[in-house]
């Protein structure tokens, strides 16, 4: 029987097989990728889009109370996997996830298992503030709604106070709760979609590059922000902004062409890379 490899050379042609082997097979990660009070477990992750390998076998945990950051060059699928933590490849035609996820221990991908309820768990906030086309009072309350997690008007009333309070928010939109979400500023946006995303408790909160669009004192708003929900979620964020990854996360994961290249403490990360194309990318030399 021809090899995987041996394979695809035939129906390539132009690829070597020392060529296809770098583009085929996963690299070992350096660096602990485990942790002890681990929220989420991937391990031996792929993703596919159609033939094309664009995650080659990543693991890692994230931690309760943690901020995960993960960086790399474009195309290294940062978004990607973020992605499959809550099983929103899912939605894109030709996709395909294999090794494990779980949360809590539970594997997010067993079949019995509705997506929609654990994208509730496993929150996501996007790179473009992307409110409803709903009052700035609607679009908090509406994952709690269709969750049924409140009981009547008050409740609700009081679980959109207490998410805008969270997202640092309330202040500034309290007498204007009935007014279009799309009305604010881009910054205050995102932290309309914080929380949304908070509002429906959930375990994990994924944000992929969440102040890519904010001006510098929005971002710095949505830091301090992402440091304090730290308490009480467990955040992996993606970001092009080592600055940002410095100062927000506890531990960053660096990527390269689909591989976890290197894992650890963000400090260490940043000071003593252990891997040189870690050190290329984060000394400006690549990416
Ligand atoms: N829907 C898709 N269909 C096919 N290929 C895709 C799709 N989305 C991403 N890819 C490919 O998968 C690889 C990883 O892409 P991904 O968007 O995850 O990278 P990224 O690290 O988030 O990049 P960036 O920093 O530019 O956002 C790339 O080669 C990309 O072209
Ligand atoms: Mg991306």
């Amino acid at each position: 029987m021809s090899t995987v490899v041996e394979v695809m050379e035939k129906t390539t042609g132009a690829m070597s097989s020392a060529e296809l082997a770098g583009e085929q097979h996963s690299r070992a990660t350096v660096g602990d990728f485990t942790v002890a009070d681990a929220r989420m477990t991937c391990r031996d992750v792929e993703v596919w889009y159609g033939p094309k390998k664009a995650i080659k076998g990543v693991s890692l945990d994230i931690g309760k109370n943690e901020v995960l950051s993960m960086i790399g060059p474009s195309g290294c699928g940062k978004s990607t996997f973020l992605r499959c933590l809550n099983r929103m490849n899912d939605t894109i035609d030709g996709c395909r996830v294999t090794g494990s996820i779980l949360l809590d221990g539970q594997d997010i991908y067993d079949k019995s298992l509705d997506p929609v309820p654990l994208r509730a768990r496993v929150g996501m906030v996007f790179q473009k503030p992307n409110p409803f086309p709903k009052s700035i009072y609607e679009n908090v309350a509406y994952g709690p709604r269709i969750h049924g997690l409140t009981n009547n008007r008050a409740e609700l009333d009081a679980l959109v106070e207490s998410s805008l309070r969270k997202a640092g928010l309330w202040e500034e939109v309290k007498d204007r709760l009935d007014q279009p979400g799309t009305g604010l500023s881009g910054g205050q946006q995102q932290r309309l979609c914080i929380a949304r995303t908070i509002a429906v408790s959930p375990e994990v909160i994924l944000m992929d590059e969440p102040c890519s669009a904010l001006d510098p004192i929005a971002t710095a708003i949505v830091e301090e922000l992402i440091d304090e929900l730290r308490s009480q979620y467990s955040i992996a964020i993606v970001t092009h902004s080592m600055q940002q990854a410095a100062r927000v996360s506890q531990r960053t994961a660096y990527f390269h062409l689909g591989d976890l290249i290197e894992i650890g403490e963000t400090n260490d990360i940043f000071t003593s890379p252990k891997h040189r194309l870690t050190e290329d990318y984060i000394t400006g030399r690549f990416g």
